[in-house]
């Protein structure tokens, strides 16, 4: 299919303090990144985690990296072996690594070193309810998250969960970065709009790159 904005060039939009918008940035890369996302789930397949509460999760997840997000009976953890498998997750993508260090130093984050990502699947009705990143050991690093396939809105609001919400399209190839003063800002996505991508079909991708501050 004949893309006409394939060449566009990305541009940057400012969304709170310490976080911008990299509109299209990972446009140029998407299908090398969609390409080592199949590797990772191959590996440590997508599966629909379980919450502390009871409650199953409507984003599939999985992860690769030194760390992973998972959750157990006990709460919500970033653990070295994928608990389904019983490996560790699988490592890291150079591709990946290199990308996530290029898109923080764009959003005005030099020296990010992410030693985890976590890979979120949406499919129609999948949402990601209202939350902050915070079981990370550190909050110097931001939060870069990467848009693959169909378009989600997401919701990024404040320190409070009742603080008021922004609600912004996210399309292929955006890449979402924040940290500093909204680093533990609330956001989620929206319920997923039925469509088909070229690239992923009837499915939307997001990669959230972290920095866990654990030791290995
Ligand atoms: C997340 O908050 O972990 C993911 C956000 C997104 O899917 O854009
Ligand atoms: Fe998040």
């Amino acid at each position: 299919m004949l893309d006409l904005f394939a060449d566009e060039e990305p541009w940057q939009e400012a969304l709170a303090d310490g976080a911008v918008i990299l509109r299209r940035f990972a446009c140029a890369e998407a299908g090398e990144l969609l390409t080592a996302i199949s590797a990772v789930a191959s590996v440590s397949p997508f599966r629909q985690m379980v919450t502390p509460g009871g409650y199953t999760m409507s984003v599939a997840m999985t992860n690769c990296g030194a760390r992973g997000w998972a959750t157990d009976r006990h709460g919500y953890l970033y653990a070295t072996q994928d608990p389904q498998t019983g490996s560790p997750w699988p490592a890291m993508p150079a591709l990946f690594r290199a990308f996530a260090v290029r898109a923080a130093l764009a959003a005005g984050y030099p020296d990010f070193r992410p030693d985890a990502c976590l890979i979120n699947r949406y499919a129609p009705a999948t949402k990601l309810s209202l939350h902050q990143d915070k079981d990370e050991a550190t909050l110097l690093a931001p939060i870069v998250s990467v848009s693959l396939g169909l378009p989600a809105i997401f919701q990024f609001g404040g320190l409070r969960r009742n603080d008021p919400l922004k609600r912004i399209l996210l399309e292929h190839g955006d890449v979402v970065v924040w940290g500093g003063a909204s680093r533990l800002f609330y956001h989620g996505i929206q319920p997923l709009k039925e469509g088909h991508h070229p690239l992923t079909d009837a499915f939307r991708y997001n990669l959230t790159f972290r920095t866990t501050g654990l030791s290995e």
